[in-house]
C-alpha cells in the first residue's frame, strides 16, 4: 500500500488572494485528514507566494499525520525544518524563483554539501528524502551521502502518460525504484500524479508515499476536498 500525503500549496495560493483566512490550509488538513490521507505536504518557498512560515507553525500544531516539508535547503528553510522537526524533509533543488519543482538534483555538483546537512536533520530525528530524477547513478549517490528515501519526480511520467507513449518511461521509473530499493533507500513519488495516471505508477512495487497537491485540488473544486481524497486513497489501496 501506498501512502498519500497531500500538499495544500494551492490551498495556500488561493487564499492569499484575500487577506481573510479563506480558504484555511488548516481545515483543509483538517478535511484530508478526515478523509484518510496519511500525510500533509508543504513547500514553504522564499517568495512565501503559497505556503507561509505561519502556515506551517500552525499545521505542526493540529498534525495527527505525518508532516512532510519540502524545499530548497536555503538557511531559511533548514531553520523552519530545525524549528518544526516534521517527520520528513523531502530537499528539493529548486532555484528560489522557480515556478514549480522540475528537476532533481545533481549529487555529483550538489552531493558534498548536502550530506552534513542531510546527517544534521537525521540526528534531529527527521527522515531526510531527496527529490530525483530515475537516474541510476544518481540514485547510488543518494544512498551514498546518507538520504534515507529519494522522491522520484514524476513529471516526466505523467507527460508520457498524456501524451500515450508512458511504456518505456514507466520502465525507466521501475528499474529507478527497484534499484533504490535494493541499495535500502525508501520510495517516494511526486509532481503531476492524477486520478488518471496514478494507479499505473503505482504498481511499481514498494513506493512508499505519494505527494499530490495540483491535480487532487483541482478535483476538491469539481467533487469536493474530502470526497477527492478519498478517490485518491481508493486507488492507492487497490
Ligand atoms: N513533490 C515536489 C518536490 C513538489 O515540488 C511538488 C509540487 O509542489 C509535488 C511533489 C506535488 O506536485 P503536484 O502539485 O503536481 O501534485
Amino acid at each position: 500500500m501506498t501512502n498519500l500525503s497531500v500538499n495544500l500549496n494551492k490551498v495556500a495560493l488561493l487564499r492569499n488572494t484575500r487577506n481573510f483566512g479563506r480558504p484555511s490550509v488548516i481545515e483543509a488538513a483538517a478535511t484530508c485528514i478526515k478523509a484518510g490521507a496519511q500525510g500533509i505536504t508543504v513547500h514553504p518557498r522564499p517568495d512565501q507566494r503559497h505556503i507561509k512560515p505561519a502556515d506551517v507553525d500552525a499545521l505542526s500544531q493540529i498534525l495527527s499525520v505525518e508532516f512532510n516539508i519540502e524545499g530548497y535547503p536555503s538557511l531559511e528553510f533548514l531553520d523552519i525544518i530545525r524549528k518544526i522537526k516534521p517527520t520528513q524533509c523531502t530537499l528539493v533543488p529548486d532555484a528560489p524563483d522557480a515556478f514549480t519543482s522540475d528537476h532533481g538534483w545533481d549529487l555529483a555538483v550538489d552531493g558534498a554539501w548536502l550530506k552534513p546537512i542531510i546527517q544534521e536533520l537525521k540526528d534531529l530525528g527527521i527522515r531526510v528524502s531527496l527529490f530525483m530524477d530515475a537516474d541510476l547513478s544518481q540514485i547510488q549517490r543518494a544512498k551514498e551521502i546518507g538520504s534515507d528515501r529519494i522522491e522520484l519526480y514524476t513529471e516526466p511520467y505523467a507527460t508520457a502518460f498524456r501524451n500515450g507513449n508512458v511504456e518505456s518511461v514507466f520502465q525507466q521509473y521501475h528499474t529507478a525504484a527497484e534499484k533504490a530499493q535494493e541499495i535500502g533507500l525508501g520510495v517516494n513519488a511526486g509532481h503531476d500524479l492524477n486520478l488518471h495516471n496514478l494507479e499505473k505508477f503505482c504498481s511499481i512495487p514498494g513506493i512508499l508515499e505519494v505527494s499530490i497537491g495540483h491535480a487532487l485540488i483541482a478535483d476538491a473544486l469539481d467533487i469536493g476536498l474530502f470526497t477527492a481524497v478519498k478517490e485518491y486513497l481508493q486507488i492507492l489501496t487497490k
